[in-house]
């Protein structure tokens, strides 16, 4: 798929991948990107700085309701949905002790909103013909977030979710990518790192940092490729080949490097 006067939505549209991603789409000529966020205030303005084609959208992803209407809305002043991105995510920090309230907000929005955008967009797309979903999981989700169990097993979560969308509609047209970066610039990242917690320095010690205009760029060559697993840090692969080769083996090497950063 090539970004040229797409339809395109995107939750989590004014954090840092989020935005980039709508600056991206917009350059690559776009005809219409909707910036959707719980931050109604940081949309705004993320979509007045990608310019005419953007719209600012407040919503809660994890309300049925709301990704609905988001869909609707979209579907009758552009009329269609070409791309949805599911980019909106939370991060946690913590183990079991973390409590249910936790969670379950690391399930609603990094896993059940998948769900829900899912089931809003399929049926137009399906009667199409066709469709993209992009999907921002994480390497969490298929490698381990080493200090956030909730984010490890909701981004795991989110990786099969995705995975079971592309093996049962790519036949009807559906396309279906998980985007999963390591670690990347955004407030998120710099949060945990200046909170000193271990997963984010973890994380920084793993691989580079890239900026959110590194992982538009991986994305939309991704995209063109119509490829399913979108890996911006190329290690990435190399981790998860030596995990499915030699779990015991990495998972040494992983908590040797823990080891490290805690001495
Ligand atoms: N930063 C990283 O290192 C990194 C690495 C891998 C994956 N990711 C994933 O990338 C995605 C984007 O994260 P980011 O790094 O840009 O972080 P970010 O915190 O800058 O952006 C996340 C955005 O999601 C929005 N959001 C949170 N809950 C929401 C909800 N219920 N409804 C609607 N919007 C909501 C926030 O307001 C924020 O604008 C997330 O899914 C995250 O898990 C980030």
């Amino acid at each position: 798929m090539n970004l040229t006067d797409r339809v395109v939505v995107i939750t989590g549209g004014a954090g840092g991948i989020g935005s980039a991603l709508a600056r991206r789409f917009a350059a690559e000529g776009a005809a219409a990107v909707v910036v959707a966020d719980l931050d109604a205030d940081a949309a705004r303005a993320v979509a007045a700085g990608v310019g005419p084609v953007a719209r600012p959208a407040a919503v809660d992803v994890t309300d049925e309701e709301q990704v609905r209407a988001l869909v609707a809305d979209t579907e009758r002043r552009y009329g269609r949905i070409d791309l949805f991105c599911a980019n909106a995510g939370v991060a946690t920090s913590g183990g079991v002790e973390v409590d249910d309230a936790g969670w379950d907000r690391a399930w609603r929005v990094n896993v059940l909103s998948h769900v829900y955008a899912a089931r809003a967009v399929l049926p137009a797309m399906l009667v199409r013909g066709g469709g993209y979903l992009l999907h921002t999981c994480s390497a969490a989700g298929v490698l381990t977030a080493v200090g956030d169990a909730p984010y490890t097993t909701t981004k795991h979560a989110a990786v099969g979710f995705a995975e079971w969308l592309s093996v049962t509609y790519r036949d009807q047209g559906l396309r279906v990518s998980a985007l999963c970066p390591q670690g990347v610039d955004t407030p998120m990242l710099a949060e945990g790192l200046a909170a000193g917690h271990l997963g984010a320095r973890v994380i920084a010690a793993s691989g580079a940092v890239l900026a959110p205009d590194e992982v538009a760029d991986a994305v939309v060559a991704g995209l063109a490729e119509e490829r399913f697993l979108i890996l911006p840090h190329p290690e990435v692969a190399a981790y998860a080949r030596r995990r499915a080769e030699d779990p015991d083996g990495w998972q040494a090497g992983l908590r040797k490097l823990v080891r490290r950063l805690r001495a």
